[in-house]
Protein backbone atom coordinates (compact mmCIF):
# COMPACT_ATOMS: atom_id res chain seq x y z
CA UNK A 1 0.00 0.00 0.00
CA UNK A 2 1.54 3.22 -1.20
CA UNK A 3 0.89 6.24 1.39
CA UNK A 4 -1.63 8.82 0.44
CA UNK A 5 0.52 12.08 -1.07
CA UNK A 6 -0.33 14.91 1.40
CA UNK A 7 -2.11 17.92 0.02
CA UNK A 8 -0.18 20.58 -1.55
CA UNK A 9 -0.36 23.59 0.98
CA UNK A 10 -1.29 26.66 0.84
CA UNK A 11 1.25 30.20 -0.39
CA UNK A 12 3.13 31.28 2.61
CA UNK A 13 2.41 34.81 2.80
CA UNK A 14 5.68 36.60 3.14
CA UNK A 15 6.88 40.11 4.08
CA UNK A 16 9.75 40.94 2.62
CA UNK A 17 12.30 44.11 4.32
CA UNK A 18 14.82 45.71 1.63
CA UNK A 19 16.82 48.79 2.13
CA UNK A 20 18.18 49.26 -1.52
CA UNK A 21 17.96 47.44 -4.59
CA UNK A 22 15.40 44.91 -4.29
CA UNK A 23 16.74 42.29 -7.11
CA UNK A 24 16.11 39.23 -4.84
CA UNK A 25 12.85 40.77 -4.26
CA UNK A 26 12.58 40.76 -8.23
CA UNK A 27 13.72 37.09 -7.92
CA UNK A 28 10.85 36.11 -5.78
CA UNK A 29 8.05 37.72 -7.76
CA UNK A 30 9.13 36.12 -10.65
CA UNK A 31 9.63 33.06 -9.19
CA UNK A 32 5.95 33.28 -8.09
CA UNK A 33 4.41 34.28 -11.32
CA UNK A 34 6.64 31.44 -12.93
CA UNK A 35 4.73 29.28 -10.18
CA UNK A 36 8.37 28.02 -9.06
CA UNK A 37 7.03 29.64 -5.19
CA UNK A 38 3.46 29.22 -3.53
CA UNK A 39 3.80 32.24 -1.83
CA UNK A 40 1.97 35.64 -1.79
CA UNK A 41 3.86 38.77 -0.48
CA UNK A 42 1.77 40.44 1.43
CA UNK A 43 3.89 43.42 1.96
CA UNK A 44 7.49 45.03 1.00
CA UNK A 45 8.95 47.05 3.70
CA UNK A 46 11.94 49.12 3.77
CA UNK A 47 14.13 51.10 6.05
CA UNK A 48 15.08 53.88 2.97
CA UNK A 49 12.98 56.07 1.36
CA UNK A 50 14.90 55.67 -1.45
CA UNK A 51 15.37 51.92 -1.93
CA UNK A 52 14.19 50.91 -5.90
CA UNK A 53 12.66 48.09 -4.41
CA UNK A 54 10.11 49.49 -3.51
CA UNK A 55 9.08 50.96 -6.93
CA UNK A 56 9.54 47.40 -8.07
CA UNK A 57 6.92 46.34 -5.15
CA UNK A 58 4.49 49.01 -6.42
CA UNK A 59 4.86 47.96 -10.33
CA UNK A 60 3.70 44.25 -8.87
CA UNK A 61 0.88 45.78 -7.54
CA UNK A 62 2.35 44.91 -3.88
CA UNK A 63 1.67 47.00 -0.66
CA UNK A 64 5.29 48.90 -0.15
CA UNK A 65 5.93 51.11 2.92
CA UNK A 66 8.56 52.91 4.48
CA UNK A 67 9.69 52.96 8.34
CA UNK A 68 12.67 55.00 8.65
CA UNK A 69 14.41 53.46 11.61
CA UNK A 70 15.66 57.36 12.40
CA UNK A 71 12.17 58.31 13.33
CA UNK A 72 12.43 55.71 16.33
CA UNK A 73 14.56 55.99 19.50
CA UNK A 74 15.74 52.81 19.92
CA UNK A 75 16.51 49.45 17.85
CA UNK A 76 13.94 47.78 19.92
CA UNK A 77 11.05 50.52 18.97
CA UNK A 78 11.75 50.13 15.35
CA UNK A 79 11.81 46.58 15.71
CA UNK A 80 7.94 46.90 17.52
CA UNK A 81 6.90 49.15 14.58
CA UNK A 82 7.97 46.52 11.50
CA UNK A 83 6.40 43.37 13.63
CA UNK A 84 3.34 45.64 14.43
CA UNK A 85 3.27 46.04 10.56
CA UNK A 86 4.36 42.38 9.57
CA UNK A 87 1.15 40.99 11.73
CA UNK A 88 -1.26 43.72 10.20
CA UNK A 89 -0.62 42.44 7.34
CA UNK A 90 -0.74 38.49 8.15
CA UNK A 91 2.76 37.68 7.47
CA UNK A 92 4.11 34.30 8.23
CA UNK A 93 8.05 34.51 7.28
CA UNK A 94 9.70 37.60 6.91
CA UNK A 95 12.85 37.58 4.28
CA UNK A 96 15.22 39.77 4.69
CA UNK A 97 16.51 41.04 0.61
CA UNK A 98 19.13 43.46 1.22
CA UNK A 99 17.89 45.09 4.57
CA UNK A 100 20.62 46.82 6.32
CA UNK A 101 19.44 46.78 10.03
CA UNK A 102 20.15 44.37 12.72
CA UNK A 103 17.52 42.84 14.07
CA UNK A 104 16.97 43.50 17.63
CA UNK A 105 15.50 40.11 20.11
CA UNK A 106 12.42 41.86 19.85
CA UNK A 107 11.81 41.03 15.85
CA UNK A 108 13.75 37.20 16.22
CA UNK A 109 11.44 36.64 19.59
CA UNK A 110 7.85 37.80 17.20
CA UNK A 111 8.86 36.25 14.18
CA UNK A 112 11.47 32.95 15.64
CA UNK A 113 12.54 30.55 13.49
CA UNK A 114 10.46 32.38 10.69
CA UNK A 115 12.89 35.07 9.33
CA UNK A 116 15.14 34.43 6.86
CA UNK A 117 18.12 36.19 5.46
CA UNK A 118 20.55 35.99 2.50
CA UNK A 119 24.33 36.63 2.88
CA UNK A 120 26.41 37.16 0.14
CA UNK A 121 29.51 34.63 1.23
CA UNK A 122 29.81 31.16 2.40
CA UNK A 123 28.76 32.03 6.18
CA UNK A 124 30.79 31.36 8.83
CA UNK A 125 32.88 33.39 7.00
CA UNK A 126 32.75 37.17 6.10
CA UNK A 127 30.08 38.20 8.11
CA UNK A 128 28.75 41.62 8.31
CA UNK A 129 29.39 44.58 5.58
CA UNK A 130 31.54 44.26 2.30
CA UNK A 131 31.56 40.21 2.39
CA UNK A 132 32.71 40.22 -1.28
CA UNK A 133 35.51 42.91 -0.89
CA UNK A 134 36.34 40.85 2.63
CA UNK A 135 37.07 37.36 0.32
CA UNK A 136 38.81 39.44 -2.01
CA UNK A 137 41.25 40.82 0.20
CA UNK A 138 41.17 37.29 2.22
CA UNK A 139 42.55 35.37 -0.92
CA UNK A 140 39.76 32.89 -1.22
CA UNK A 141 39.06 31.12 -4.37
CA UNK A 142 35.80 30.35 -3.66
CA UNK A 143 32.90 32.44 -2.39
CA UNK A 144 29.17 32.60 -2.45
CA UNK A 145 26.32 32.91 -0.88
CA UNK A 146 24.23 31.44 2.19
CA UNK A 147 20.35 31.75 3.28
CA UNK A 148 19.78 31.32 6.62
CA UNK A 149 17.27 31.77 9.90
CA UNK A 150 18.09 34.53 11.96
CA UNK A 151 19.01 34.15 15.34
CA UNK A 152 20.49 37.13 17.83
CA UNK A 153 23.85 37.07 16.06
CA UNK A 154 25.29 38.21 13.20
CA UNK A 155 25.36 36.48 9.76
CA UNK A 156 25.12 33.06 11.72
CA UNK A 157 22.02 31.27 11.61
CA UNK A 158 21.18 28.12 10.83
CA UNK A 159 22.38 27.41 7.38
CA UNK A 160 19.44 26.36 4.64
CA UNK A 161 21.33 26.69 1.60
CA UNK A 162 24.20 27.81 0.23
CA UNK A 163 25.32 27.98 -3.69
CA UNK A 164 29.87 28.60 -4.57
CA UNK A 165 31.11 30.55 -6.88
CA UNK A 166 34.78 31.00 -7.78
CA UNK A 167 36.88 34.03 -6.83
CA UNK A 168 38.95 34.88 -10.07
CA UNK A 169 42.23 36.54 -9.65
CA UNK A 170 41.05 39.95 -11.40
CA UNK A 171 37.67 40.40 -9.40
CA UNK A 172 37.25 42.99 -7.66
CA UNK A 173 33.85 43.58 -5.02
CA UNK A 174 31.36 44.49 -8.05
CA UNK A 175 32.29 41.64 -10.20
CA UNK A 176 32.14 39.03 -7.48
CA UNK A 177 28.90 40.56 -5.97
CA UNK A 178 27.72 40.37 -9.81
CA UNK A 179 28.42 36.78 -9.78
CA UNK A 180 27.23 36.03 -6.27
CA UNK A 181 24.16 37.66 -7.38
CA UNK A 182 22.91 35.43 -10.06
CA UNK A 183 23.32 32.24 -7.28
CA UNK A 184 21.54 34.44 -4.61
CA UNK A 185 18.75 34.98 -7.55
CA UNK A 186 17.99 30.95 -7.63
CA UNK A 187 18.96 29.46 -4.35
CA UNK A 188 16.25 32.50 -2.12
CA UNK A 189 13.08 31.51 -3.91
CA UNK A 190 14.24 27.75 -3.19
CA UNK A 191 15.18 28.24 0.29
CA UNK A 192 11.03 29.97 1.06
CA UNK A 193 9.89 26.96 -1.71
CA UNK A 194 11.59 24.40 0.91
CA UNK A 195 9.89 26.58 4.11
CA UNK A 196 6.44 26.63 2.09
CA UNK A 197 6.12 23.23 1.42
CA UNK A 198 7.24 22.36 5.28
CA UNK A 199 10.46 20.48 4.31
CA UNK A 200 12.43 22.71 6.70
CA UNK A 201 13.33 21.74 10.53
CA UNK A 202 15.98 22.70 12.79
CA UNK A 203 17.71 20.76 15.01
CA UNK A 204 20.21 22.62 16.74
CA UNK A 205 22.24 24.76 14.64
CA UNK A 206 21.42 22.28 11.56
CA UNK A 207 18.58 22.86 9.13
CA UNK A 208 17.43 19.12 8.54
CA UNK A 209 15.42 19.32 4.88
CA UNK A 210 13.45 16.45 4.64
CA UNK A 211 12.98 14.90 1.39
CA UNK A 212 16.02 15.95 -0.57
CA UNK A 213 17.13 14.50 -3.87
CA UNK A 214 19.40 11.50 -4.00
CA UNK A 215 23.28 12.34 -3.64
CA UNK A 216 23.97 12.27 -6.93
CA UNK A 217 21.68 15.32 -7.54
CA UNK A 218 22.80 17.40 -4.83
CA UNK A 219 25.93 19.16 -6.68
CA UNK A 220 23.30 20.10 -9.73
CA UNK A 221 20.98 21.62 -6.81
CA UNK A 222 23.84 23.40 -5.02
CA UNK A 223 26.14 24.71 -7.89
CA UNK A 224 25.51 24.42 -11.10
CA UNK A 225 27.21 27.12 -12.82
CA UNK A 226 31.12 27.47 -12.29
CA UNK A 227 31.41 30.56 -14.37
C1 LIG B 1 22.57 40.95 -1.53
O1 LIG B 1 23.90 40.81 -1.95
C2 LIG B 1 22.34 40.18 -0.27
O2 LIG B 1 23.12 39.04 -0.17
C3 LIG B 1 22.72 41.17 0.81
O3 LIG B 1 22.27 42.42 0.31
C4 LIG B 1 22.25 42.38 -1.11
C5 LIG B 1 20.89 42.81 -1.56
O4 LIG B 1 20.81 42.96 -2.94
N1 LIG B 1 22.12 40.82 2.07
P1 LIG B 1 19.41 43.33 -3.61
O5 LIG B 1 18.90 44.60 -2.95
O6 LIG B 1 18.49 42.18 -3.41
O7 LIG B 1 19.74 43.56 -5.06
Amino acid sequence: MTAAASPPRPPVRLGVLISGEGTNLQALIDAIARGDLAAEIRVVISNQAAAGGLARARHHGIDAQVIDHRGFPSRQDFDRALVAALNAHGVELVVCAGFMRLLSPVMVAAFRDRIMNIHPALCPAFPGVDAQQQAIDYGVRFSGCTVFFVTEGVDNGPVIVQAVVPVHQDDDAATLAARIHAEEHRIYPWAIALFQQGRLEIRGRRVHIRDFPAPAAIPALINPRSS
